[in-house]
């Protein structure tokens, strides 16, 4: 990738993923990108789990009823949890270390999804979050925001098209509608 903007520009949600392995030196450069994101007064809040035992990506791909299936096609994926009684603001810190991983990841030409687990439901009953809880035996108070899914792209998708950025979103000095 030659510089930042391309990849932004390039970087899209991958779910379709190539019966591949990560090398270990991919995942441990992923890995090294959220722990050197930034977190508010250096507080660290989060936690990762690295999962790429198969039978645990299927029971993790059932976590919610839409939007998780791939993660059982991943190579690996990587449980994104916070702590709120270390941060008030943990929740931030957690999306700051996913989205750095997933840039990281694009960066090596390694393709991702996030899967939202935090405010989502496994099923009527039972929140997403304490299904995932239940399966990897995560104590409180830590709690899941995310699982983000890595693996090879099975083919690389259209990148961002710039000329349809929402520049009407961005207002100058003040809110105008
Ligand atoms: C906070 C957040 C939650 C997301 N949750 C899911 C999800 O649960 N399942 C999924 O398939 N994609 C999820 N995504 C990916 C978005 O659907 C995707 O980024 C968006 O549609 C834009 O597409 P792109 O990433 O290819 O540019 C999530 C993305 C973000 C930032």
């Amino acid at each position: 990738m030659s510089n930042f903007h391309n990849l932004l520009i390039n970087r899209r949600s991958t779910r379709r993923f190539k019966d591949e392995l990560l090398k270990p030196e991919e995942t441990e450069m992923i890995l090294s990108a959220a722990l050197l994101s930034p977190t508010s007064k250096n507080s660290h809040s989060w936690q990762f789990i690295v999962v790429d035992d198969k039978e645990m990506l299927e029971k993790l791909s059932r976590s919610k009823e839409h939007g998780s299936k791939f993660v059982a096609n991943c190579a690996l994926a990587v449980v994104v949890l916070g702590n709120p009684i270390v941060s008030d603001v943990w929740v931030e810190d957690a999306s700051i270390a996913s989205i750095a991983m997933q840039l990281q990841a694009e960066d090596i030409g390694i393709g991702s999804c996030w899967v939202q687990i935090r405010e989502r439901q496994y099923n009527d009953h039972i929140s997403a979050e304490d299904h995932i809880r239940d399966l990897l035996d995560i104590p409180m108070p830590y709690e899941i925001l995310s699982i983000i899914a890595f693996g090879k792209k099975e083919k690389e998708r259209t990148p961002n098209d710039t000329d349809a950025l929402l520049w009407e979103n961005v207002h100058i000095a003040e809110f105008k509608s």
